[in-house]
Order: C-alpha cells, then sequence, then structure tokens
C-alpha cells in the first residue's frame, strides 16, 4: 500500500508540483486578488529567514504590512531582515529569536508577543506558521523532544494556541499552517508521535508530521469560529532543506523546481487576498484552490477519535511545558 501511495504521489507531484504543474494553474490566477494594500495589519511569519518564508514576508512587506520574523538564528535573521527593508523600502518588519522546537521559548515569545499587542490587538491579524525541518536521523532536543516532531507537530500546535487570546480578538485573524503534499502519502498516526519504536525514516516522519497539521487546522477551524484557518502545499520549491534534506530528490529535480516566489504564491493569496476567506475554514490549499487531502484509494482517512485524541495528547505536551515556563 506505501508503494500504491508513494508512486501515486510521485506523479501527481511531477504534474502538479513543479514549476511547469505552477505555471499550467497560474493562468487560472486572478492578479487582483493579491494586488492588496495591508498597511496597518500584523502579519507573523515562522522560518522567516529562508526560502518560503522570506519570500512571503517580502512580498506582504512589499504590500505595506508590519511583518514579525519569528526566526531560531540571531545572524541569519538579521541578514534576512536587512534584505527585506532594503529591498520593499518597509521599516516596519520586526525580529524575534525563537527556537519552535523549544515549548517554553514559545510560550516565553506568546506571553512577551501578547502583552506587547495589548493595546492594539485589533491591528493583529494573521499569523503563518512556515517553518519545517525534515531531520534525517532520530535526534533529541534538550527536553528529549525527537527534532521533527518538536519542531513541525509540537512548534505549530503551541505557537498557534499560545496566541489565540490575541487571534481570537483581532479582525480577519487568519492563520495558514504550510504542509506539504507529502503529507498524503502517510495516514494519521497516534500511536507513536515521537518515533520512539522500529527504525527511523526522516522523509516519513517530515509526511506524518506534515498530515498532523492538515488535523490541527481542521480541528482548529472547528474549535474557533472567529478565526480563519488553512493549510497548504507550496509545491516543490528549490529552497535550502530540498538542498540539504533531500539531496537526492534536489539531483533528480532541480530543473523542475518552483521559485521560492512560486512556492511562495498560495501563502500569500490565503493571507492577503479576501477570496481567500471567502472559502470555509479549515481546507488544504494547494495554487489558490482548495484540494482533497487524501490521494484515492489510499486508505489514509483516521477515524475522528483518533484526531481528538491527537488534540489531546498536543494539549498535555504543552501544558507540561507551560507549567515551567516563569511567569506564565
Ligand atoms: N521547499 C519545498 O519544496 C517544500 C515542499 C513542501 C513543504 N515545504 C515546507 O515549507 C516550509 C518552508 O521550508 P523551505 O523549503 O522554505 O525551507 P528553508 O528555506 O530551509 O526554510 C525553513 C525555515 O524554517 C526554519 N526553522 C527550521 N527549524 C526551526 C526551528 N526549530 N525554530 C525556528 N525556525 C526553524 C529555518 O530556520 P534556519 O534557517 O535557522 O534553519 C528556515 O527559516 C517548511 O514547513 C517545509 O516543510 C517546502
Amino acid at each position: 500500500m506505501s508503494w500504491y501511495r508513494n508512486t501515486v504521489w510521485f506523479v501527481k507531484g511531477l504534474r502538479e508540483y513543479t514549476r511547469g504543474g505552477y505555471e499550467s494553474a497560474s493562468k487560472r490566477f486572478n492578479a487582483a486578488d493579491v494586488e492588496v494594500d495591508v498597511a496597518g495589519r500584523s502579519f507573523l511569519v515562522t522560518g522567516a529567514n529562508s526560502g518560503i518564508g522570506k519570500a512571503t514576508a517580502k512580498e506582504i512587506a512589499r504590500r505595506g504590512g508590519t511583518v514579525h520574523l519569528v526566526c531560531r538564528n540571531k545572524e541569519r535573521a538579521e541578514v534576512a531582515k536587512e534584505e527585506i527593508v532594503t529591498e520593499t523600502g518597509n521599516q516596519n518588519i520586526f525580529l524575534h529569536i525563537v527556537d519552535l522546537s523549544n515549548p517554553k521559548e514559545i510560550w516565553k515569545f506568546a506571553e512577551k508577543f501578547q502583552n506587547e499587542h495589548k493595546l492594539n490587538v485589533l491591528e493583529f491579524v494573521l499569523q503563518i506558521n512556515n517553518a519545517g525541518c525534515m531531520v534525517n536521523n532520530r535526534e533529541l532536543t534538550e527536553d528529549g523532544l525527537e527534532k521533527n516532531f518538536a519542531t513541525n507537530t509540537l512548534g505549530t500546535y503551541i505557537m498557534t494556541t499560545a496566541l489565540l487570546p490575541l487571534l481570537e480578538k483581532a479582525a480577519d485573524a487568519r492563520v495558514i499552517t504550510v504542509s506539504s503534499g507529502g503529507m498524503l502519502v502517510q495516514k494519521l498516526n497516534i500511536s507513536d508521535l515521537q518515533s520512539e519504536s522500529g527504525s527511523f525514516d526522516g522523509t516519513m516522519v517530515y509526511a506524518q508530521n506534515k498530515r498532523q497539521q492538515v488535523v490541527l487546522t481542521e480541528q482548529w477551524a472547528k474549535a474557533h469560529r472567529n478565526i480563519h484557518f488553512s493549510v497548504m502545499h507550496p509545491g516543490w520549491a528549490d529552497t535550502p532543506a530540498v538542498r540539504s534534506s533531500m539531496p537526492d530528490f534536489y539531483e533528480r529535480m532541480k530543473s523542475s523546481l518552483r521559485t521560492e516566489a512560486q512556492g511562495a504564491d498560495t501563502i500569500l493569496w490565503l493571507a492577503v487576498s479576501a477570496e481567500a476567506t471567502k472559502l470555509p475554514s479549515g481546507l488544504f490549499f494547494q495554487d489558490r484552490q482548495p484540494v482533497p487531502t487524501h490521494l484515492p484509494l489510499a486508505y489514509t482517512h483516521s477515524p475522528p477519535e483518533d484526531e481528538e485524541k491527537l488534540m489531546e495528547m498536543l494539549e498535555e505536551f504543552s501544558q507540561k511545558f507551560k507549567s515551567i515556563s516563569p511567569g506564565i
């Protein structure tokens, strides 16, 4: 079955996820959708120093938005901030140093950020969970968490739930999570969130985390009706992550990969267009349109109780780290 899923997915990818796929999809795009002035609105972008996150931050900055770059490495982040300010002329670009694999740091950041924005919550609009990683060996964080899970799933969960009080009060609040089409090969598995048993396959762990992000988005959409949630696949884009984490794939596909800006296009559309929020909350997007979250005949549907259980388990993890964070 996994051979079937992988093959169907790869063939689909060759047609849809490549630069050619983007060029063909973009023929139906309406350019005016993203010709929007977002001055006065605030956008928080994680992993904004590189690849798709930086391309997204730049396009929002070009449209006048206030952009909060959330990055883990100060030097890399400062270089990116400088580039965004210089290229766009927008001075309202702010930097926050947070390692998203470290739950305590996320809680601390969220508390500080909310305190700073207490008085002008209505201008806060949007959060883009873009940071992600594919670590190919089983590595643990200082808290003993498996790194892919900590960054992609738990980090995304805590970053979003910690900022919910702010988002709940904002006008036109949107949360966009950058998942991956790779999630289509995985059925939600809540029995081994930290990959403790069996052999470790970083690509499949990453794909499982990306499936979990889709489930999180669907669950958040049901629970928080005045926030618009979406999750998306950027396509296959030429970024540092692809080059370093998937060298064989990169070598094979490098001439067909999307640019970073093409990968960022649907995130931008979900973030700034009026069209995006006319669609229901909780959907999975590719090239500016909702697409199915399962491949045909792939048997990746999970029972609703597993999806609810995932939320409970993540809440338990997150509370464990919240309670030991000073001042919260
Ligand atoms: N490129 C593709 O073809 C593709 C396809 C499907 C999905 N995606 C998704 O797109 C998103 C962006 O990836 P990308 O391709 O643009 O790769 P990228 O250029 O390497 O960007 C990844 C970003 O995430 C940050 N990050 C990773 N771990 C972090 C942590 N613990 N704390 C804070 N930030 C962290 C990285 O920071 P550093 O610079 O410090 O490492 C970097 O800024 C990811 O979620 C990825 O899964 C990409």
